[in-house]
């Protein structure tokens, strides 16, 4: 089974997952990536049973607008019965790397406003250690530098993700050689240098349910 096939065998299973969780009326919160995409795209089948979306990206909000699913304004919603995202990285304690996508900020807070967050995602992003994907973190434009020299005195090597703009304005580092220990205590030192909008460690807040695809089927694991 290749990764396509995996990625969207979890989102078959988050259409069920969902589907147990959600009532008539409720909002679902949506990811950004591909394979939330292949979710987005199931959706579409039982859009008439939800109340509506709100969307973590400008990217997720026009391919559900595309298939006829509405989206609305967090602002007007109140709390999310339940959010499906991907990730770039997980742990076993269901502790995220995202933001491979730039879209980590918004996902955040979606995730931050859902009762449940179910993360979809392919075996390969399983991991003992978080980090050797590079950590995302958006920043305000004009505290680049400062802020990627404060993230060299934490023992990281970040990257200026050249010519990407994020839905907010802002910029990406990504932070390469940075073996990740203890990510609650790494997402709240990040959050604490100024001109760090928002990083894409998910420990804080991190997923309820991860569905992982592999070649056997998928996998549900909890923290
Ligand atoms: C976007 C994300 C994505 O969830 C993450 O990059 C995984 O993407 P994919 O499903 O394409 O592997 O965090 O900001």
């Amino acid at each position: 089974m290749n990764q396509d096939a995996m990625k969207k065998a979890v989102a078959e299973a988050a259409v069920e997952a969902v589907k147990a969780n959600v009532l008539d009326g409720d909002i679902i919160g949506i990811g950004t990536g591909s394979t939330a995409n292949f979710f987005i795209d199931l959706l579409a089948e039982f859009k008439d049973d939800i109340r509506g979306t709100v969307a973590s990206s400008e990217a997720s909000a026009d391919r559900l607008r595309s298939h006829g699913i509405e989206v609305l304004d967090l602002n007007s919603t109140g709390s999310i019965a339940v959010y499906v995202d991907g990730a770039d990285e997980s742990n076993h304690r269901l502790e995220l790397i995202k933001g491979g996508g730039a879209a980590l900020t918004r996902e955040k807070i979606v995730a931050a406003a859902a009762q449940k967050f179910i993360c979809i995602a392919d075996e390969s992003k399983l991991v003992d250690q978080l980090g050797a994907f590079p950590l995302p973190i958006e920043v305000i434009p004009m505290a680049r530098s400062y802020v990627a020299r404060e993230i060299v005195k934490l023992g990281g090597n970040p990257v200026y993700r050249e010519g990407v703009v994020t839905d907010n304005g802002n910029i990406i580092l990504d932070v390469y050689d940075f073996m990740i220990a203890t990510p609650m205590k790494t997402e709240e030192q990040i959050n604490n240098i100024t001109g760090v909008v928002c990083n894409g460690l998910f420990a804080l807040r991190p997923a309820d349910l991860l569905l992982l695809g592999t070649p056997d089927g998928v996998k549900s694991l909890t923290a």
